[in-house]
């Protein structure tokens, strides 16, 4: 498919998403959920694809929700905007391969937002983060009231969605938010080198590491641990992958993953 905002690259199995509005600092429109959510259905349907990279270009990562398409809505055209990014974010965070958020500059309101839906995140020095929609009477709505809380903890949550403060990407470092900060101009060099390294694991592995972790953190511990169990076993066996990745290792060699 042919996108108007988002430039896709795909390379050694990975797929480097840049968003393109720049004009805009890439704020999010409806045009970019529906393009996001295609993608996302793209990813899901070809094997090729081992891991994901989102960035924007310019300026910003994302400045957050289009507030030019927003002004006008009435209150249920309000909540039907939030539910419309925050499936979308949901269908990202849910995808089995790995989703990284490289952030290059803003990231305001939805394009925090967007960066919490991703399993983790490398930021530019220069990066800036910050959930302003208090500053235009308003709160997040794409579950950045969720998601905060959860990636980093509650005092940082309130303190950032009740400031408003743009915070520097040590300061996001320090609370969590990401877990690497690079040179600008090595952003996409150190991420692309993150992704590489992790596309070179277990691919199944992978995937169970995201699916466990995720689905865990919704349940009780003992529930958990017993899906955690599940999921390890499921990669023992003849022809599993644990079992290719332990042989190679006692034979001193490099695993084949087939
Ligand atoms: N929506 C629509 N347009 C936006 C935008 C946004 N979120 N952010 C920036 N733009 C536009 C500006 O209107 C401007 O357009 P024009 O050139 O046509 O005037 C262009 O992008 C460049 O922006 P600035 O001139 O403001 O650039 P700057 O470098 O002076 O400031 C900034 C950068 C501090 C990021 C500033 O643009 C800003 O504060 N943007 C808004 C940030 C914000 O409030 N985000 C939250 C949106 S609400 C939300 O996201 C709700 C939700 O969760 C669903």
């Amino acid at each position: 498919m042919d996108y108007k905002i988002l430039k896709t690259d795909l390379s050694d199995g990975i797929l480097t998403v840049t968003i393109s509005r720049p004009k805009a600092l890439n704020a999010l429109n409806t045009e970019f959920f529906n393009e996001m959510d295609a993608l996302i259905a793209e990813v899901k349907a070809n094997p090729e694809v081992k891991i994901m990279v989102i960035t924007g270009e310019g300026k910003a990562f994302v400045a957050g929700a289009d507030i030019a398409e927003m002004v006008n809505k009435n209150r249920e055209e309000g909540t039907a905007f939030s539910k419309l990014g925050q499936n979308t974010f949901r269908s990202l965070e849910l995808l089995d391969i790995p989703v990284i958020a490289a952030v290059n500059g803003f990231a305001l309101g939805g394009g925090m937002e967007l960066t919490m839906a991703c399993d983790f995140r490398i930021a530019s020095a220069k990066a800036k983060f910050g959930q302003p929609e208090v500053n235009l009477g308003l709160i997040p709505g794409y579950a950045g009231t969720q998601r905060l809380s959860r990636l980093t903890n509650m005092g940082n949550a309130l303190y950032l969605l009740m400031t408003a403060d743009m915070i520097g990407a040590e300061d996001a470092l320090r609370m969590g938010l990401v877990q690497k900060v690079t040179e600008p101009e090595t952003l996409m060099e150190e991420t692309l080198k993150i992704a590489k390294n992790i596309v070179s694991k277990g691919p199944q592995a992978v995937k169970k590491v995201k699916q466990v972790v995720r689905k865990g953190y919704e349940m009780s511990l003992d529930e958990g641990s017993a899906l955690e169990a599940e999921e390890f076993g499921s990669l023992f066996g003849e022809n599993s992958e644990g079992r290719e990745g332990m042989k190679a290792f006692l034979e001193k060699r490099k695993p084949e993953w087939g």
